[in-house]
């Protein structure tokens, strides 16, 4: 393997956590390892709703706080949901002032939308339904014009390596599938910021990539992994064919939107108090239900809505028409669709990982701040918030910035690529067994097919990373005997009497295959 080393931090990713988190670090030099070209391919860019912040007259970070600690069915870190959400407003700010168009309105206050189980409207939005897709563009931009950031598109990260509890660098391969030999670049830092984990289930609502690789890389490394267990199931993708399934936005249950079945029952009044804005886990479970059942769930935003639809709500007008459906006349197919995870690298108040030299932000992180059950809209507000944490961290270890030399791989061909029917099989056996509804049974099953897959496939470091993800998930959805947010054992249904966070290595959920 060919072996360089570079005074640039190397981040893992190119979601807003990996953006963001290389501003900060500016001047310090930095180099992004990003499989797609910058600004696609990242979940950030796919995200509606927004970014959870109390800017509304009457709210207040502390409001903004308790849901958060409220949703997260006792294993929030308080600590944590208090400096996230006390951080909120600022970080909107500073978006604004990188040209982020958020939705205003007459007298120049944000808009807010309202999404399941926040007690105020919240949630800043840009056109609607583009917060995500709008904020990486500002992003991406101010990255290109960074002299400080190399940008090393079309390069995957597949493993670390580690000396005397310390990572010392990162082993890169194309993204090319025809795959290449591995370089290992050692680097003074390296932040991982590649996503979560939700591709590894056949129904979702993430990008392509977004499979647990990073998680799965740290965790091989010997890194700890907590929460695993807590995989978020959001309750209105459309269901329509289209993989990934395209997300109808919380917002519009905010905006009056109603959930009935074929037979025009509105069943989620029967179910909560909050109906359809009773959170999310509990709403997931309900459409799944139904959906079991043969009931067709849809989502129904006539009366609510009627022809506003289509210039209020335009990413999910278009992902209507490209299914031939149309959303001011028609209800809208939805399932349940796995879509953030909760769980990831066990981190520290500054978004440390367990190992030295390592630190995480964003999806693939787990810092304590979403427990069982990720309050809408706090995904983004966390990738931002820990960005800043890590990149101050980091410099702190850093001696005075300095250039350095981009960073320059010579990728041959070689690698092992992945099988996508081994990947479709793993994506099958977690929506199965390791998905909405889980049971002892299911889940030792679950676990020797993901060690039988490991073994066929394993000589690609990429789908090895997927199992040790996929093999975490299920180990700890195993060892969690009782039924707590986004994490349901029909086996166990009742929530334990003390809560608890998971914490877990990969050897330990392996001895559990
Ligand atoms: C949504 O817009 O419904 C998704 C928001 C989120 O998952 O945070």
């Amino acid at each position: 393997m060919q072996r360089i080393a570079t005074d640039r931090v190397i981040i893992v990713g190119a979601g807003l956590g990996a953006l963001s988190a290389a501003l900060r670090l500016a001047p310090h030099p930095v180099v992004l390892i990003s499989p797609e070209r910058l600004g696609e391919g990242a979940s950030s860019a796919w995200a509606q709703g927004g970014v959870a912040a109390a800017m509304a007259a009457a709210d207040t970070p502390e409001a903004h706080a308790a849901d958060t600690i409220r949703a997260g069915a006792g294993t929030v870190d308080a600590g944590v949901a208090h400096r996230v959400t006390a951080a909120a407003p600022g970080h909107i700010e500073s978006l604004t002032r990188l040209g982020t168009p958020f939705d205003r309105d007459a007298s120049g206050g944000y808009v807010l939308s309202r999404e399941a189980a926040h007690s105020f409207a919240r949630v800043v939005r840009v056109k609607g339904d583009q917060a995500g897709a709008e904020i990486m563009r500002a992003l991406v931009a101010e990255v290109r014009r960074a002299g400080s950031v190399q940008v090393l598109e079309g390069a995957m990260a597949t493993g670390l390596e580690v000396a005397g509890g310390t990572v010392t660098g990162v082993v890169v391969e194309s993204a090319d599938p025809a795959g290449s030999e591995p370089v290992f670049i050692a680097a003074p830092a390296i932040l991982l910021a590649g996503g979560g984990s939700a591709g590894l289930y056949a129904l979702t609502t993430n990008p392509p990539r977004i499979r647990g690789q990073v998680i799965g890389l740290a965790a091989r490394a010997g890194a700890v992994i907590a929460d695993a267990e807590f995989v978020q199931f959001h309750p209105t993708a459309i269901d329509a064919g289209e993989e990934p399934a395209p997300l109808a936005t919380e917002a519009l249950r905010g905006e009056g939107a109603i959930l009935v079945n074929r037979h025009g029952c509105r069943f989620m009044a029967g179910i909560h108090p909050d109906a359809e804005l009773a959170p999310r886990d509990i709403v997931a479970r309900a459409i799944h239900a139904e959906w079991r059942q043969g009931n067709r769930p849809m989502l129904d935003t006539r009366a609510a809505l009627g022809a506003s639809f289509l210039t209020r709500f335009p990413a999910v007008a278009a992902a209507c028409a490209r299914a031939g459906i149309d959303p001011v006349t028609e209800r809208i197919p939805v399932a349940a669709a796995a879509h953030y995870h909760m769980g990831g690298i066990a981190t520290d108040a500054a978004g440390r990982a367990s190992l030295g030299n390592l630190w995480v932000c964003g999806e693939a992180a787990s810092t304590g701040l979403h427990g069982a059950n990720r309050l809408a809209s706090n995904g983004l507000l966390e990738a931002l918030v820990y960005a800043e944490t890590c990149a101050e961290g980091i410099a702190a270890t850093l001696p005075a910035p300095r250039s350095a030399a981009p960073v320059m791989p010579e990728f041959r061909p070689g690698g092992v690529p992945v099988d996508p029917e081994a990947v479709a099989r793993l994506r099958q056996v977690m929506t199965a067994d390791v998905g909405l509804i889980r049971d002892e049974k299911g889940l030792r099953s679950a676990l020797a097919t993901i060690a039988a897959l490991e073994a066929r496939h394993g000589d690609s470091a990429t789908f090895r990373n997927m199992t040790a993800t996929a093999t975490l998930i299920a180990a700890a959805a195993l060892m969690r005997e009782e039924s707590r947010g986004a994490h349901f054992r029909s086996d166990f249904p009742r929530a334990a009497d003390t809560a608890r966070r998971s914490r877990l290595t990969l050897a330990e959920a392996m001895a559990r295959r």
